[in-house]
C-alpha cells in the first residue's frame, strides 16, 4: 500500500513538472498517462489488491489522481491550441484592413463652430420642437394674423387650426425657440438656438424646403444696439477672419424694432464682385434687431426695465461662404464625393 501511494505521488509530480510544446508531445503525454495501457489505468488496476476496509479511502485517492492527470492534459491542450491558432491564422506581416472613417457633415461642422464662438461670449444653447403651434412660431413673435409668412405657400401646416384649437406647423424659423425660452426663463437671458426649419419652397440650387438657422437672443437691463453690432462683428471675425468687413442695412421684422440686416464682404471674391454677391461685393448673412417691446410683453418681461437684441442666420449660407458650396441640394443628397471633402475644421 505504502509503495502504491508513493508511486502515485511521484507520477503526480512528474505530470506537474511536464513541459509540452507540440502536438506530438501532447500525444505522447496522453498515451503515457491516459491511454488504455497508460499509468492511470495501471494504477487503477491495483484497486483489486486493496483490502476491503481501505477500498473507500483508496478509491478517493485514485479518483483525485485521475482528475489530476486529465486536468493537466486539458490544460496543455488548451494552451497549445491557442498558440497554434495564433501562429497559423494571423500573419502580422500582412497589411491591415483599411478602416474607413466617416466625416462630419459640413453643416454640422459650421453649426458647431458657430455655437462654440457664441458660447465663448456666454451664450447658452437652447432647442425647441420642429413641430410648433401657431403661437410660438407666429403670434408670440408679433406676426399679425394677415402676415404673408403665414400663407399656405410658405408654411407646411401639419394640422389646420380651428376656433378653439391652434394650428400645428413645421416651424418656419428658429425664432419660435425665442418664444419658448422667454416663456420659461427670466432675464438676463443669453441663448443661441440652432435648429432645422421648413418652408414650402420649390427645391433649386438656391432654395430648399428645409434648412438650418442659428437664432440668438440677449435680454438684460441696458442692452443696446451697440452690443448687437459688437457681438455680431466679433462673430464674423472669428468665423471668417479679421479681414472681414461688415455693414448694417435698415430692415423690417415684426419681432424687432429697429431691425437691420447684416452684410459681410464677399468671402468668395474678397469684395471684387462675383456671382455669389451678385457683383456687389457684399453678401447678406443675417437678420437682427432690438427685441420688439410687444414680444417682451407677450412673456411678461417689462420693456421699460429690460431691452434685448435678437438675430437669426442661415447655417447653409455661412457654410456656402466658408466652403464655396454653390448648390443647396448638395447638403442633403448624401453624395460621398461631396461629404468626404470636409475632414475637419
Ligand atoms: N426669423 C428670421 C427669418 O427666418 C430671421 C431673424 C431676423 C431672426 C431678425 C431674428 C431677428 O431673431 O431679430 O428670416
Amino acid at each position: 500500500m505504502e509503495q502504491l501511494l508513493q508511486q502515485i505521488e511521484s507520477i503526480k509530480a512528474e505530470i506537474t513538472a511536464a513541459v509540452i510544446t507540440s502536438q506530438d508531445e501532447l500525444e505522447q503525454f496522453r498515451i503515457k498517462y491516459l491511454g488504455t495501457k497508460g499509468l492511470v489505468k495501471q494504477i487503477m488496476g491495483e484497486m483489486k489488491n486493496v483490502p476491503n476496509e481501505q477500498k473507500k479511502e483508496f478509491g478517493q485517492i485514485l479518483n483525485a489522481f485521475k482528475i489530476h492527470a486529465e486536468t493537466a492534459f486539458e490544460g496543455f491542450q488548451a494552451a497549445l491550441g491557442d498558440t497554434e491558432t495564433t501562429d497559423h491564422s494571423i500573419d502580422f506581416s500582412m497589411p491591415g484592413d483599411p478602416t474607413t472613417v466617416g466625416t462630419r457633415h459640413p453643416l454640422n461642422l459650421v453649426r458647431n463652430q458657430m455655437v462654440s464662438i457664441f458660447k465663448r461670449l456666454g451664450f447658452a444653447v437652447a432647442e425647441g420642437p420642429e413641430i410648433e403651434d401657431d403661437w410660438h412660431n407666429f403670434g408670440a413673435m408679433n406676426l399679425p394674423e394677415d402676415h404673408p409668412a403665414r400663407d399656405m405657400q410658405d408654411t407646411f401646416y401639419v394640422k389646420e387650426g380651428s376656433e378653439n384649437q391652434s394650428a400645428w406647423l413645421l416651424r418656419t424659423h428658429t425664432s419660435s425657440v425665442q418664444a419658448r425660452v422667454m416663456e420659461t426663463q427670466k432675464p438676463p437671458i443669453r441663448v443661441i438656438c440652432p435648429g432645422r426649419v421648413y418652408r414650402n419652397e420649390t427645391i433649386s440650387a438656391r432654395a430648399h424646403c428645409f434648412f438650418h438657422q442659428v437664432e440668438g437672443l440677449y435680454i438684460d437691463e441696458n442692452v443696446s444696439f451697440a452690443d448687437l453690432k459688437q457681438t455680431l462683428y466679433f462673430f464674423v471675425q472669428e468665423m471668417f477672419g479679421k479681414e472681414v468687413k461688415v455693414r448694417f442695412r435698415p430692415s423690417y421684422f415684426p419681432f424687432t424694432e429697429p431691425s437691420a440686416e447684416m452684410d459681410i464682404s464677399c468671402q468668395i471674391c474678397s469684395g471684387k464682385g462675383c456671382n455669389i454677391c451678385k457683383h456687389t461685393g457684399w453678401v447678406e448673412i443675417l437678420g437682427s434687431g432690438m427685441v420688439h417691446p410687444k414680444v417682451l410683453e407677450n412673456f411678461g418681461i417689462d420693456p421699460e426695465k429690460y431691452t434685448g437684441f435678437a438675430f437669426g442666420m442661415g447655417v447653409e449660407r455661412i457654410a456656402q461662404l466658408k466652403y464655396q458650396v454653390n448648390d443647396l441640394r448638395l447638403y442633403s443628397q448624401n453624395d460621398l464625393r461631396f461629404l468626404q471633402q470636409f475632414k475637419s475644421v
